[in-house]
């Protein structure tokens, strides 16, 4: 056996140097680096001493042809709750971790347990819970009416432990709901400390990928809707989704923010019912169905998050400001792009609104990263200002810039399709994206090639 190695792991940042110091390179906190010792060599697997022997395994394998790595004959595993597929890439990679943060509530053990339940009838799944009792998490699958006898939870919250259960099990599923609560002997600081999780999460990303086990972390988010402890959690796992929610609201998004093995910003729509999550598979209809005809301050915008097209509704209200400066309030779009995009509204198209208040938001809970969006903004902006509600059967999409141009967008044929097929039937669009586009039947296309043309169109 190789002899033992040691490393030093500051306690406030998670950062390891190989040497001690009183003061941490990373983060210069004094005081925090406490020794780690790394056992090296083929140690077994399993075992509270050998917290890093999978790194032997890892680096047995030498250099290697591409061409001559083994493929896993079913590249992923099917979950079978759509929505949730889709997210991930198409499916759950074989020995991949997966990162799942949301607000306390929002249905992540749930989520788990439906995706284990799921997968349970092909696979060997564990349930390893650091935060209920068997007895609650049974319970729970009990009133979801999962097949209980086929699911299998662990109650422990030491990780040398949990990896020696999971490497005699062989599970292609393992889940650890949280893993804030997951703590390893080998360390002295406390369980959710940086350090803890960090070591936690490295060991598990290690045993997932020596043995081809599939891992779910949950993980807390905290008020600022980050995940609590370190951020380099992030950086060490393959993909990280985040529960999103409108307070109150039944309806929950998961969107990738991170994916090794799929597109970035994927949305999957659910709904929170008695008998569990449930998915949403006309989204669309959704987030419009609480939409009211012929109110102002409501514009359509056709987005694209991920790789699919969805329509929601922007809303603003425009009232006069009462003293001083003006308010902008702005819920799931960046409020620093619609100051952007109110200086263009005022030097571009003659709209001051210097002297009102603005608040913006997207129906449904949904957050648009996309500049798309634009256009719909400044419409909805402009139809409250104006008390003139917007025509029913209209969707927009498309991006201004600072020239007051209006700028094409990728995708503006899927986007046109998607709000023909919600019953849009004049879409306002860029004059770019427009260029060789046929119009749907019974649609008409509103092209512009700036904010005054647009505006044009509607008049
Ligand atoms: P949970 O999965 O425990 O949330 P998290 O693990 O993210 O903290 O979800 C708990 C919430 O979900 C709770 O407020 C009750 C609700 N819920 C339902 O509405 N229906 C159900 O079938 C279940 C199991 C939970
Ligand atoms: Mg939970």
């Amino acid at each position: 056996m190789a002899k033992a190695k040691s490393q030093y792991l500051c306690g406030d940042c998670g950062a390891s140097q190989p040497k001690w110091s009183g003061q941490c390179s990373e983060c210069g906190a004094w005081n925090t680096l406490t020794e780690v010792r790394l056992a090296t060599g083929p140690v077994a697997a399993a075992g509270g001493a050998s917290r890093y022997a999978g790194m032997a395994g890892a680096a047995a394998c030498g250099v290697v042809r591409l061409d001559q790595v083994r493929q896993h004959r079913q590249a992923r595993l099917q979950i079978g709750m759509s929505e949730l597929d889709r997210v991930l890439g198409g499916g759950l990679v074989h020995g991949s971790v997966t990162l799942i943060g949301g607000d306390p509530g929002i249905g992540k053990s749930t989520l788990l347990l439906q995706v284990m339940a799921a997968l349970a009838a092909s696979e060997t799944c564990l349930y390893v819970t650091g935060e209920e009792s068997a007895e609650q998490v049974a319970m729970r699958a009990r009133r979801l009416q999962l097949p209980t006898a086929s699911l299998n939870c662990l109650t422990e919250t030491s990780i040398e432990r949990i990896i020696e259960q999971a490497a005699a099990s062989k599970p292609a599923l393992l889940i650890i709901d949280s893993i804030q609560t997951i703590y390893s002997e080998a360390l002295q600081s406390a369980p959710g400390s940086v350090s803890q999780v960090r070591d936690a999460c490295a060991q598990l990303v290690r045993f997932a990928k020596q043995t081809d086990c599939a891992v779910f972390l949950v993980g807390h988010v905290t008020k600022e809707g980050h995940l609590a402890g370190p951020r380099v959690l992030e950086h060490m796992v393959d993909t990280v989704l985040y529960f999103e929610s409108d307070a109150g609201s039944r309806f929950r998004v998961i969107r990738a923010v991170k994916n090794r093995f799929g597109a970035v910003n994927e949305l999957g729509v659910f709904a929170m019912t008695d008998g569990g999550l449930r998915e949403v598979s006309n989204p669309s209809a959704m987030f419009l169905a609480e939409r009211q005809a012929a109110v102002a301050g409501s514009c359509v915008l056709v987005t694209r998050e991920g790789t699919r097209p969805l329509l929601v509704e922007v809303q603003a209200l425009v009232d006069t400001a009462s003293a001083g400066h003006p308010r902008r309030v702005a819920v799931g779009i960046d409020a620093q792009r619609i100051n952007m995009l109110l200086a263009v509204l005022h030097r571009h198209a003659g709209i001051a609104v210097h002297d009102q208040d603005v608040y913006m938001n997207v129906a449904g809970g949904l957050r648009i990263s996309e500049t798309a969006s634009d256009l719909a903004v400044l419409l909805a902006v402009l139809s409250s200002l104006r008390n003139r509600p917007l025509p029913d059967d209209l969707a927009v999409f498309g991006e201004i810039g600072l020239a007051g141009e209006l700028r094409p967008v990728p995708n503006g044929e899927e986007r046109v399709k998607a709000a023909s097929g919600q019953g849009f039937k004049r879409i306002l669009l860029p004059h770019a994206n427009q260029r060789g586009l046929k119009a749907p039947a019974g649609v008409r296309l509103l092209a512009a090639a700036s904010l005054q043309q647009a505006l044009d169109q509607l008049d």
